[in-house]
């Protein structure tokens, strides 16, 4: 008898039989596509820190939502506001006329097909650029839980498919669930950004939402990059509260913690792959240092094969593009 007798090379011979053994595949129904609307009309200001993507003005978001749609199939996006001007407690947000508001208005009329998730945080309208309402120097909690309710309305009102607090305040899923059962919207699901890691993979981020924070860190409120157990005490307490989906964000250094939360808990994950995540890839690829399709496909695959349901990414359209382009079911 010839050594070995266990060949694993056996399944890998031909791209059939690969295709036969896969395991994970990355559909575009996984997939939730991110972007920044802002003021003005005919406004698409690029975003350096992470290329191919831009700010756009209301009227160009509903085409560019609408091409995505039409070219890729792409039916779920998440929307960041740019607001016109700032307060201290981020309740700008919480106006019918308020940006994303606005948006999602916009959007419904034209192509009410996509499925809107609306982040739900204050750091892109408060002057400091923190989460929550200073009290004494920090983000107090339970202030914050009145502006996070109260955006939370507007936004279902607006007609907001999905609500998606993404602050880390304690106790703000119970808040808002109770603020939206009030209201009539107990059917809106909430997609709660349960363990929220503060990290520096959101640099870009805060570029493309004018949200960096003006003094000190968001560490008081998002949790250590150390922390797994913590994890899933996040998640745990979330769920309690009402969350329908949550979430592990960033992704890629995270892998772990998106398995764990999926083997422990029956529900729906969620993974961020964040900006810097995105960035990273484009910075590379732009240097010729990898092949950036391929990087993509292998991070998306990753995520999914760690456990998330669902993947939040800025590649969302190039990768089912470029997909589609090679003749892959995607
Ligand atoms: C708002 C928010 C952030 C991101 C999503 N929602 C930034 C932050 O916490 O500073 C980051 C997303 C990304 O980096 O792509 N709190």
């Amino acid at each position: 008898m010839s050594y070995p007798i266990t060949r694993l090379r056996r399944l890998r011979k031909t791209a059939t039989i690969r295709s036969m053994v896969r395991e994970t595949e990355v559909n575009r129904d996984d997939l939730i596509m991110p972007y920044f609307v802002c003021p003005g009309k005919n406004v698409s200001n690029p975003i350096k820190s992470m290329p191919g993507n831009f700010q756009l003005s209301i009227d160009l978001l509903v085409n560019e939502v609408k091409d995505l749609f039409e070219t890729t199939g792409v039916d779920k996006i998440l929307l960041f506001g740019i607001p016109e001007s700032k307060d201290e407690t981020g309740h700008v947000a919480c106006h019918y006329d308020a940006i994303v508001p606005k948006a999602i208005r916009a959007l419904k009329e034209i192509v009410p097909q996509v499925m809107i998730v609306a982040d739900v945080c204050n750091c892109e309208y408060t002057t400091h650029g923190h989460c929550g309402t200073i009290i004494n120097g920090d983000v107090d909690n339970d202030s914050t839980l009145h502006t996070l309710a109260a955006q939370s309305v507007t936004l279902a009102k607006a007609g907001a498919d999905i609500i998606a607090p993404s602050d880390m305040m304690d106790g703000r899923v119970g808040a808002i669930r109770k603020a939206l059962d009030e209201n009539g919207y107990e059917n809106t699901p909430i997609m709660a950004y349960s363990a929220k890691y503060a990290s520096g993979f959101y640099g870009p981020f805060r570029d493309a939402a004018e949200s960096a924070p003006k003094f000190g860190d968001r560490s008081t409120y998002q949790m250590d990059p150390a922390n797994s157990d913590e994890a899933l005490r996040e998640v745990e307490q979330d769920i309690i509260e009402g969350a329908d989906m949550v979430m592990v964000k960033p992704a890629l250094s995270y892998l772990d913690i998106i398995n764990r939360v999926k083997t422990t808990f029956n529900m729906p994950v969620v993974a961020y792959n964040v900006s810097g995540e995105f960035s990273m890839v484009k910075a590379a690829a732009a240097n010729g240092w990898v092949d950036g399709e391929r990087l993509i496909k292998e991070i998306l695959t990753s995520i999914k094969r760690a456990g998330a349901d669902v993947i939040i990414t800025y590649h969302a359209k190039e990768f089912v593009l470029s997909e589609m382009k090679k003749g892959n079911r995607v």
